[in-house]
């Protein structure tokens, strides 16, 4: 069902956590893929293992606040491959902060990659996508634009804006055979998470079970959760699901509010 065989998908974030695991799991399934970050190492290490695996995986350098990296970005994948059949748009970055203490380097940071970043990868993959009549764009966005986290008020306000972009591409683009969707996780266990952790007094260990605890089905969401939501709202089989975002949480936006 979940049928990404030959396709040529674009991973922006796709050297870690959710992006990593959505990098391995569409190039596993026979999909071309492209992951970009700003992790040198990390995603020269993940395309030759993906590669030495016998799957199609190439890692191209790219900052999402970059028009020019991004402009290439799309372009490589385009010359490598022959076309551009999906990107997940999924960079980001989390500082916690509150309001009054957020600087304005920070704002500028979480803005530039979570909002500009996704903006920029829109603006130039739909081009492309357009041309063929048929490419799907799906965005992380978070549970936080719907939760009021602590210490997430830019963080939140930034992944909020997507969902209000996802609405717009949608009435502007897919009458030329684009979809758009966003996938809106949880709590995953990932490098941006555990990072999170550092300013409480708690190891990371005991904090993570008190969460799963919290969360209805029990556990903390997965890396691998996401990535298996997103290569099905890439899939065909998807067809029909369009400018809307879909929760990947264990149930935490069903959770009463004491
Ligand atoms: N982990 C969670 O609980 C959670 C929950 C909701 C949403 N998210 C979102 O999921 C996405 C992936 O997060 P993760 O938890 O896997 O984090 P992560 O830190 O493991 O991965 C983030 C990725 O984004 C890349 N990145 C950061 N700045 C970039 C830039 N300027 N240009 C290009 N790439 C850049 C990093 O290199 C990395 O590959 C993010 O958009 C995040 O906001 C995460």
């Amino acid at each position: 069902m979940n049928d990404l065989k030959d396709k040529v998908i674009v991973v922006t974030g796709g050297t870690s956590g959710i992006g990593e695991a959505c990098t391995e799991l569409f190039a596993r399934s026979g999909a071309k893929v492209l992951a970009a970050s700003i992790q040198d190492a990390e995603g020269r290490a993940l395309a030759e293992r993906l590669t030495a695996e016998g799957h199609q995986c190439v890692f191209q350098r790219t900052d999402v606040s970059s028009e020019d990296d991004v402009r290439s970005m799309i372009a490589a994948a385009v010359d490598r491959f022959g076309r551009l059949d999906a990107v997940h748009a999924n960079a980001g970055v989390l500082r916690n902060q509150k309001i009054t203490d957020i600087t304005l380097d920070e704002f500028h940071l979480l803005v530039n990659v979570n909002l500009l970043g996704a903006v920029l990868t829109a603006k130039h993959a739909i081009p492309v996508m357009e041309k063929q009549g048929k490419g799907v764009i799906v965005f992380t966005t978070s549970v936080a634009a719907d939760i009021g986290f602590p210490g997430h008020a830019v963080y939140g306000a930034s992944k909020a804006a997507l969902v209000a972009l996802i609405r717009s591409l949608t009435t502007d683009h897919s009458p030329h055979g684009v979809r758009f969707v966003g996938v809106s996780p949880g709590t995953i266990d990932t490098p941006m998470l555990a990072a999170s952790c550092a300013g409480f007094s708690k190891p990371k260990d005991e904090l993570y079970a008190e969460v799963a605890k919290k969360i209805p089905v029990q556990r903390m969401g997965r890396p691998e959760d996401v990535a298996r939501a997103v290569a099905f709202l890439m899939s065909d089989a998807a067809g029909f699901i369009n400018g809307c975002v879909v929760p990947i949480e264990g149930g935490t936006l069903c959770l009463p509010p004491w």
